[in-house]
């Protein structure tokens, strides 16, 4: 039998490499032929001698490259600063474009976007819904990741060329884990940790804003990794069975959780290891937010999390009986934890 060739953009990420590592793990992974694209010649070394995966290096703006990786599969899995790159999408429709011209195939797109499309500053009561469509429809078209949403869904509704999946991940959490992130490929640490820790560690306590902060749905990694896979055997075995183009919209979320509940968390886990000066949140003054989060990135990250994104995730359950194993509950304890992780990899930089 052939195999299915898939690629892979973002082997080196949290999301990309614990896709990976359960691809390689997969009971069906000897039919699979996975080809990713990398910026680090030394990490491609390792997937390519370790792990056996085929790597081109190169960034997802060399848009030549990309288009040419994405012509070669039929089915593309794209987690490489995904949610907002449009170089990124024009190459992969290109690619997409030709090999359905070419051979004939539909392949399929799983794009990954991201649930701060819902944000709402205001902290309103907005449910965005998967399976109820018309409320991600009336996103409007510059909302954050939108447009690359709608380049996504153009391929498959006007250009007729692939297949497409949106998975909008919400709060993602807990520490990437497997042979990769031990070979020290693919980064554990999810991003949301990753700048809270650092403002918290710049100020010496935890923030919050004096207006107080929002609820955000959040999922675990694991589950998270499990979706994108439980996706892809349902696209092999009846790519008919899977909703694409604008209906194939899956919301990756195992619950709501408040931010000032996981901040709380986030205060325990650096007080305890000693890195903060208090375990309560300190409000933050009017504007100061800003200089701990730095430039517009991380400044802007911080916005997102302090507001409510709200959306519920059915069509995964519902087409291919993806079935999260966390609770909602789960993210507290786990931010100590992941919190403890990241210290000691920001230790271990200092010391080297
Ligand atoms: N983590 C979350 O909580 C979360 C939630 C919702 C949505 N998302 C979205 O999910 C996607 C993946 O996020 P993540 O958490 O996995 O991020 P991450 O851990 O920072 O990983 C990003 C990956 O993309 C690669 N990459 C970035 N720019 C690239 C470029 N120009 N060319 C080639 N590779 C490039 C990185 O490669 P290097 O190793 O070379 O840097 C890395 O492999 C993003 O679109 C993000 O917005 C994430």
């Amino acid at each position: 039998m052939s195999k299915v060739n898939i690629l892979l953009t973002g082997a080196t990420g949290y999301i990309g490499g614990s896709i990976l590592q359960r691809l390689l793990q997969h009971p069906n992974a000897q039919k699979f032929e996975i080809a990713t694209l990398v910026r680090d010649p030394a990490k491609a070394k390792i997937l390519e001698e370790k792990f056996g995966v085929k790597t081109t290096l190169g960034s997802v703006t060399d848009q030549d490259k990309l288009a040419a990786l994405a012509e070669g599969a039929h089915v593309i899995i794209h987690t490489a600063d995904s949610a907002d790159n449009a170089d990124a999408i024009h190459a992969i429709r290109r690619g997409l474009k030709s090999r359905h011209e070419k051979t004939g195939d539909l392949p399929h797109l799983i794009h990954t976007s991201g649930a701060a499309i819902f944000m709402d500053p205001k902290n309103s009561s907005n449910v965005y819904s998967d399976v109820e469509l018309a409320s991600i429809e009336a996103l409007p078209p510059d909302a954050l990741h939108r447009g690359i949403e709608l380049l996504v869904i153009d391929a498959d509704e006007n250009g007729g060329y692939a297949r497409t999946h949106i998975v909008t991940p919400t709060l993602v959490y807990g520490f990437g884990h497997g042979p990769l992130f031990d070979a020290g490929v693919s980064n554990p640490y999810t991003m949301a940790i990753q700048f809270f820790v650092q403002a918290a560690l710049k100020r010496g306590s935890v923030g919050i804003p004096p207006e107080g902060a929002g609820t955000w749905m959040g999922v675990h990694i694991d589950d998270l990794a499990d979706l994108y896979v439980g996706m892809i055997d349902a696209i092999l075995s009846d790519p008919d069975k899977v909703s694409h183009g604008r209906a194939g919209y899956f919301i990756a979320e195992n619950g709501s959780q408040g931010i000032r509940e996981v901040l709380q968390s986030l205060a325990e886990g650096l007080f305890a290891l000693g890195r903060v000066s208090t375990a309560d949140l300190v409000p933050y003054a009017p504007g100061e937010a800003a200089q701990y989060f730095g430039g517009e990135g991380p400044q802007f990250f911080s916005t997102i999390l302090f507001s409510s994104a709200v959306c519920k995730g059915e069509r995964a359950r519902r087409e291919f009986g993806w079935t999260p194993k966390h609770t909602s509950q789960d993210i507290l304890e786990s931010v100590k934890q992941d919190v403890k992780e990241y210290v000691k990899k920001i230790d271990g930089a200092k010391r080297a």
